[in-house]
């Protein structure tokens, strides 16, 4: 058989607040802005012959919305899903229920800040979780996923 070099489809989602990037909390997020780092991501997924499929929101729903339309379509998913990392049961059943592989990210370190940005309901049920290297995380994340799908199956 043939090598194959893309995968296919991987959805990237940003959960609440990350549309201010670039202006929100700088000393803690940085300045880029989602803008820039999704076109980073472009770069990498298009050299590894990956498609994104990128959405950000503000609602608990419309991202358990997402997974559950796009999640059994895309090879993985990429989600940095800021507050309701820590809240969110059902974004976690949202994963289990569709049984494609996830990767967590974050921007900040988030194991260095208050106990409550601790815990991740997503992190257990993760291929991996990027935490504290700025905006590189997010590319970290889908060269971890990408890695993960090539390697270690999906
Ligand atoms: C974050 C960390 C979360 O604790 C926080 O609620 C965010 C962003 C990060 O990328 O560092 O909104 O996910």
């Amino acid at each position: 058989m043939a090598t194959v070099r893309g995968g296919g489809d991987i959805l990237v989602l940003h959960g609440p607040n990350l549309n201010l990037l670039g202006r929100r909390e700088p000393a803690t997020y940085g300045t880029a802005s989602l803008e820039e780092i999704n076109a980073d991501l472009k770069t990498l997924a298009d050299k590894e012959g990956y498609a994104l499929r990128v959405f950000q929101s503000n609602h608990e729903g419309e991202l358990v919305d997402l997974i559950q339309s796009h999640g059994p379509q895309v090879a993985g998913t990429v989600i940095n899903a800021a507050a309701f990392t820590h809240t969110s049961i059902a974004l976690r059943d949202a994963f289990l229920g569709v049984g494609t592989p996830v990767v967590e990210v974050h921007i900040s370190n988030v194991h260095r800040r208050e106990e409550f940005r601790r815990h991740s309901y997503i992190a257990d049920i993760a291929v991996g979780q990027v935490t504290g290297f700025g905006a590189a995380s997010y590319r970290l994340g889908l060269a971890g996923l990408i890695d993960h799908l090539r390697h270690r199956g999906a």
